[in-house]
């Protein structure tokens, strides 16, 4: 297929693509790089031996999506760009409203206008809240988001449910990530977060290589086994793998499905530690802190739906994750510099 990879200069965008490549798929990215760098997508060309054809385009912006989109003949759209961060959204949910929803909105549009309604979506197991079923199927109800970030997942589910029943043409996967860690086996690749980091596993590589001191575990009095918040961990390069084999939903024209990309494992804060210190012999120091606001203690998939119909199952285990994690960190301790 030709697919446009929107935020495919991105964490997940850049590995999506690799996958995309050796499965034989014709991909064509655009970035605004907000979040990203140009080298992430040479260094994709480097580890795939291909140019990736790329063209620097925000999605609000509807002149510059009908350049690359009219006449160029796409098959489907897989959807990562957006804003992700939790808490800049809760300090600046007008640009977070504006980029991911009206730029969906403009994508769609444009989309739709030049004959592709093939649509793979980014979206979250964030859209639970706090989840009425462990482990969490597709059928769990949505729940209460705490933050615009999450509102603009669960917002963007509703449009494009809306427009598929106003126009059963539209084929669209909805996939819901759990929490994506790990990186390309090469280390050439993975996440780089600004400043310091928000999320569990890029906190830890940056106390192994010594950027920060310690890891601060927000919360010990959950209801889990040890008391820290439990996340169903995924490796990035089995989310990929789970976008080309949603192609397969889009080919057998789904109409619209919603699916888990898990592992169906839950582990808690401490389990990841210790994990992380046994993959990769590195001690890291942690403190207990108080809980962080809007966390919940547990939430994990049933990824079981995946499996079934697309043939998706993660392969990768935990210690898997803390090993690429952390030879991608150490080989680039400054993330994406030359
Ligand atoms: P990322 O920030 O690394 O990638 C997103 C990419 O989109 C970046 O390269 C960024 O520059 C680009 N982008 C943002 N706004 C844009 C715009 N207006 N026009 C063009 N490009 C734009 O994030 P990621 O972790 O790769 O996440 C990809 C998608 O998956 C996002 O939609 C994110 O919300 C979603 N998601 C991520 C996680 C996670 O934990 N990483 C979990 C669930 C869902
Ligand atoms: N945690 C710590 N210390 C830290 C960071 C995190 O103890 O410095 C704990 C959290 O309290 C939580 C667990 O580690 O129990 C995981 O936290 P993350 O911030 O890594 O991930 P979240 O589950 O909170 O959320 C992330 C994204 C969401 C996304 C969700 C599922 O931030 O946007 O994964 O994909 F929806």
């Amino acid at each position: 297929m030709k697919i446009l990879v929107t935020g495919g200069a991105g964490y997940i965008g850049t590995h999506t693509v690799i996958e995309l490549l050796a499965a034989g798929h014709e991909v064509f990215v655009i970035d605004n790089y907000v979040n990203s760098s140009p080298l992430a997508l040479k260094r994709v060309a480097q580890i795939t031996g291909k140019e990736i054809p790329f063209a620097e385009v925000d999605i609000r912006d509807r002149a510059g999506l009908e350049m690359v989109i009219a006449g160029a003949g796409f098959d489907c759209c897989i959807h990562f760009a957006g804003l992700k961060a939790v808490g800049e959204s809760v300090q600046l949910p007008w640009e977070y409203y504006d980029n991911n929803i009206g730029g969906t909105l403009v994508l769609m549009d444009v989309l739709r206008k030049n004959g592709c309604k093939n649509l793979i979506f980014s979206s979250s197991s964030t859209v639970y809240g706090n989840p009425a079923i462990i482990p969490i199927t597709e059928e769990c109800p949505k729940g209460l988001c705490t933050n615009p970030y999450g509102q603009t997942k669960s917002m963007l589910e509703q449009v494009m449910m809306d427009m598929q029943k106003a126009d059963p043409g539209w084929n669209i996967v909805l996939l819901r990530y759990f929490n994506p860690i790990g990186a390309h086996k090469s280390g050439m690749i993975g996440e780089n977060p600004n400043g310091i980091p928000n999320n569990l596993m890029p906190y830890i590589t940056q106390v192994a290589v010594g950027k920060l001191e310690k890891l601060g575990v927000f919360g010990d009095d959950y209801d889990t086994l040890d008391g820290t918040g439990v996340r169903d961990y995924i490796h990035v390069g089995d989310l990929a793998r789970g976008h080309v084999k949603a192609l397969k939903a889009i080919e057998d024209k789904c109409g619209i499905e919603i699916f888990n990309l898990g592992t169906g494992t839950g582990y808690s804060v401490l389990d990841v530690v210790k994990a992380f210190e046994k993959a990769n012999g590195v001690k890291i120091p942690y403190q207990i802190k108080p809980r962080r606001a809007g966390d919940i203690a547990t939430c994990y998939s049933d990824p079981a739906k995946a499996e079934k119909v697309l043939g998706w199952k993660a392969e990768f285990g935990i210690e898997d994750m803390c090993r690429d994690s952390w030879n991608w960190q150490k080989n680039n301790p400054n993330g994406f510099e030359e």
